[in-house]
């Protein structure tokens, strides 16, 4: 696992969501309370994208049939539906930009 470097610390506001493509994954970041979250951009319901759907309350609400996912933690809050957590990825903020933490394809590290 290796931080990559996605897009400037600027470009995501407080309460703003942006996709970031790193590592073969499609990512969804989100700044809350000034922290930075990333979760998988697939709802695990049904594969809708989630980038369209609306962030309240630490969560955010798949745009297709309205199932919620925690942040932070990337927990199913629907419990009747039960669906399988969002990934989570690890973050950090270095000088200008956003880094996240996710596997490298071996053919990426070979000089
Ligand atoms: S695809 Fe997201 S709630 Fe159904």
């Amino acid at each position: 696992m290796d931080f990559e470097k996605t897009v400037a610390r600027t470009t995501l506001v407080e309460g703003g969501k942006i996709v970031v493509e790193v590592g073969g994954h499609s990512i969804l970041l989100c700044r809350l309370q000034g922290e930075v979250l990333a979760v998988q951009n697939r709802c695990t319901h049904a594969g809708s994208r989630l980038e369209s759907g609306l962030v309240e309350e630490g969560s955010i609400r798949c745009p297709l049939h309205g199932v919620r996912f925690d942040l932070r933690s990337g927990k199913c809050l629907n419990v009747r539906l039960g669906c399988a957590p969002l990934r989570c990825f690890t973050t950090r903020e270095t000088g200008e930009y956003i880094e996240v933490e996710v596997e490298v394809e071996v053919a990426e590290r070979q000089p």
